[in-house]
């Protein structure tokens, strides 16, 4: 029998409000959905470096960079840690393996959001069940979904890896937008047109939002 429910949840001893204090600002997630090259990156880097400008605390998660450590594929792990493993928690891009993907990166960003950081995470993120779900295990008003509103025909324009191109030529198969589904957001707090504006007036609409809300000062 599985021995998973004898957990006890702690509080911490430093409170948020504390936190807030120290740093200056609240914590939040802010979340960036849109297909692949659409900006989603560029984006929350850009975002970062202001953020870090005005002395706030904040960190980035990037889709390629967690499907290297945290959320490495199957053939990552293979090397580490063998087959049977790998094959266990090793994830790629079926639809449950994204589901896993967004649910370990939500609970990763909600650590950073209790930390009282300002977390931007950039992941594709197609399945809107799956964002609903970081959502709701979030405290009301951390979770700011922004939507970067990219058509698919400049992405694939853009196409800054050549999978657009790959996935064309079925090469790569199940790839967003091609062949895979992208749910767009119902009422994401924000939608930025990054393919008409550049990203850093695209990241001052964000940080005008958090001043609007209080986050940030
Ligand atoms: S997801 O859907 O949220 O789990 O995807 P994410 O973790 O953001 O990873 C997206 C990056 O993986 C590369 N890649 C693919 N994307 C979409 N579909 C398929 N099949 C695929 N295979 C590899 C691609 O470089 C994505 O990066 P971005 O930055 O979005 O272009």
């Amino acid at each position: 029998m599985e021995n998973d429910t004898n957990i006890t949840w702690h509080e911490h001893r430093v409170t948020r409000e504390e936190r807030e204090r120290l740093h200056g600002h609240r914590g939040c997630v802010i979340w960036f959905t849109g297909l692949s090259g659409s900006g989603k990156s560029t984006l929350a880097n850009v975002l970062d470096h202001m953020l870090s400008a005005r002395g706030a605390k904040s960190a980035v998660l990037d889709g390629d960079n967690v499907r290297h450590g945290l959320n490495a594929g199957r053939n990552i792990l293979k090397e580490t840690h063998g087959d049977e493993f790998a094959e266990r928690f090793g994830l790629g891009f079926s639809a449950v393996d994204r589901e896993e993907n967004i649910r370990r990166i939500g609970a990763v960003a909600q650590l950073f959001c209790e930390a009282g950081t300002i977390a931007l995470t950039a992941f594709i993120s197609p399945y809107r069940v799956d964002r609903d779900r970081v959502r709701a295990t979030m405290p009301d008003g951390d979770f700011i979904e922004v939507f970067v509103d990219t058509p698919l025909d400049v992405c694939e324009q853009r196409d800054p890896k050549g999978l657009y191109k790959k996935a064309r030529a079925g090469e790569i198969s199940h790839f967003t937008g091609i062949d895979d589904p992208y749910e767009a957001p119902d009422a994401p707090e924000l939608t930025l047109k990054a393919s008409e504006q550049t990203p850093e007036a695209l990241a001052g609409e964000v940080i005008d939002y958090l001043v609007g809300r209080g986050i940030l000062k």
